[in-house]
């Protein structure tokens, strides 16, 4: 089960090889926070359901939270993949998935997090980002760290440039980390993540 709010390139690469049995697991649906986005296209193109649960069609966040609850429960997924998913997903929705929920962030946490972590470590002036995948906790990009990797930040880069280098290897590390999940599973205790053998 993945959630998305872009252009879907971290999507694309988990449908890449999701058909792929040694990958382990299948993207069983997509769940977007607004339409109109490239990764509901990419995710329909490649036959995998849809939905779409709205902030601003709920009264408030709790609302909105609960609904995004029960619309990804109806997948009953093993995992949840928040890729690119630009929300905070709250108490309801920690509670039913909490423990099999990653997300993919573009910089070397903890530094950075929030939803401006590439222009925030350039206008720091750091020489090196990179991307973390994590296990989502209450906190905003706060949980176990599982992976990262690091990307040289270039003399010339602007956020366009270091987050698209950035994705490059955002993209591949997900795909790994998600398949040694899928086939491994995960293993919370705590700050301590593991996946297993
Ligand atoms: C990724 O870099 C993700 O970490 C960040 O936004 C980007 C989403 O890209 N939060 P995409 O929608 O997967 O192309």
């Amino acid at each position: 089960m993945v959630l998305v709010s872009g252009t879907g390139s971290n999507l694309a690469a988990l449908l890449a090889v999701h058909d792929d049995p040694a990958f382990g697991g299948r993207v069983v649906g997509v769940v977007a926070d607004r339409p109109g986005i490239a990764a509901l296209d990419i995710a329909r193109e490649a036959g995998v359901p849809t939905a779409v649960v709205s902030l601003k069609d709920f009264d408030d966040r709790a609302a909105w939270d609960a609904a995004l609850t029960e619309t990804v429960a109806v997948f009953s997924p093993d995992l949840v993949v928040l890729a690119g998913f630009m929300k905070l997903v709250g108490a309801s929705f920690l509670g039913r998935f909490g423990g099999r929920i990653v997300n993919t962030h573009p910089a070397l946490l903890p530094s950075f997090p929030g939803a401006h972590g590439v222009r925030d470590a350039l206008a720091y002036g750091v020489k090196v980002s990179g991307c973390s995948v994590i296990v989502v906790d209450e906190g905003v990009d706060a949980g176990p760290i599982l992976a990262q990797e690091a990307v040289p930040v270039l003399d010339g880069d602007d956020e366009g440039t270091l987050h698209e280098r950035i994705k490059v290897v955002e993209r591949t590390l997900l795909v790994d980390v998600v398949g040694r999940i899928v086939r491994h599973g995960l293993v919370v205790e705590g700050r301590t993540v593991r996946i297993g053998a």
